[in-house]
């Protein structure tokens, strides 16, 4: 072991993020829950106007503050801009707001499973972690009347498994946090309810959203936060001052003004999710009602993985998990129309 690192740190295992393939074209890719259709035409176009002829204007530093884009992100959501902060990445924020409210010792919670990126995270800051089960009619297992840890990380709608938590439950939850409740709404543009209106309640909540699932911009790494000022000015002492560049500054500017595109977009993928979840069941599968853009599905025969090995045969690559609550079943991205057909067909194949 090198003695230079903190001992925390070196006996760590990371993160291990869904396989992206090198020869990605060649597979149907419906394991890290990314949208099959393209971003707005728009995104393109404002990306190649800020790069120009000849790229002369990224011998510049982009805003720090990515400014004019908190402006655009508060009209859009209702809040005022500094309510609002973007990133690199909505993991950017989770990272930050980690290190914002926990110090080593202190005691970090979160629903399991969920976003196995939580416990990461607090790994490397050294907390430690409390995680709490769910119950048959989808609530936390034994969360206490007073949750006395430091943040708590909310994943609604749940990943990997669909459900959203009732709002007016969330509600009661932030009530019962003495620390932050951070709300994980990175799959909510595929549902039916969001609860921003949680962040106006409680000085406590603070939502996190990402541009990599409804919007399609996995590959710019852009997601966003909201929450009180005073939250917001201490995230922004933490991040990185230039944390998104140009390009992705524009990106997101062209991506939130399309609401057109994205309400189709998501609309799309509802309609193949509920299409495709009725096409199982009638198979037998076991499908958890969903409202992201995955499924949580389970065979007859409780086999995950011997349905992932023949996907991974047929170059459809889908998420097994080997966690003992979740590898009866498989968690399916909800890609194109003609995508989850092909799966589909695959899945009746593979029998
Ligand atoms: C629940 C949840 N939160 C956050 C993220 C991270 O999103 P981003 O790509 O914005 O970092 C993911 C990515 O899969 C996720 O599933």
């Amino acid at each position: 072991m090198t003695p230079y690192l903190r001992p925390n740190i070196a006996a760590m295992q990371g993160y291990v993020p869904g396989y992206q393939p090198p020869d990605i074209a060649t597979w149907i890719k419906l394991n890290t829950n990314e949208n099959s259709y393209p971003p707005s035409p728009k995104v393109r176009e404002a990306i190649l106007a800020e790069l120009g002829s000849d790229g002369a204007r990224l011998h510049t530093y982009p805003s720090p503050s990515s400014q004019h884009l908190r402006e655009v992100a508060g009209e859009l959501y209702g809040f005022d801009p500094a309510w609002i902060i973007m990133a690199n990445g909505s993991d950017e924020l989770l990272n930050n707001l980690i290190r914002a409210c926990a110090a080593e010792g202190d005691e970090v919670g979160f629903v399991h499973p969920s976003y196995s990126y939580y416990a990461t995270l607090a790994e490397v800051q050294g907390a430690r972690v409390r995680t709490f089960g769910l119950t048959d009619d989808f609530r936390i297992a034994g969360f206490p009347e007073r949750y006395e840890g430091k943040i708590f990380f909310l994943t609604t709608p749940n990943a990997p498994l669909g459900p959203a938590f009732p709002m007016e439950y969330i509600a009661e939850l932030a009530e019962r946090c003495a620390g932050m409740l951070v709300v994980d709404e990175a799959y909510v543009d595929f549902a039916c309810f969001n609860v921003l209106e949680l962040v106006k309640r409680y000085e406590n909540v603070v939502v996190t959203r990402t541009l990599s699932k409804s919007y399609a911009l996995a590959g710019m790494r852009l997601g966003l936060a909201i929450g009180r000022p005073g939250i917001i000015s201490a995230l922004d002492k933490i991040r990185d001052h230039y944390n998104l560049d140009r390009l992705a500054q524009a990106a997101c500017v062209a991506a939130l003004k399309d609401q057109a595109y994205l309400l189709d977009c998501c609309d799309r993928i509802r309609d193949t999710r509920e299409w495709f979840s009725s096409k199982l069941r009638l198979i037998g599968y076991e499908v958890i009602p969903s409202q992201a853009n995955f499924v949580f599905a389970s065979p007859p025969d409780r086999n995950g993985k011997r349905v992932y090995d023949g996907l991974y045969d047929r170059r459809i690559l889908v998420r097994h998990f080997t966690d003992p609550l979740l590898c009866h079943g498989l968690r399916i991205s909800i890609g194109t129309r003609p995508e989850m057909e092909t799966t589909l067909t695959a899945i009746r194949d593979i029998g």
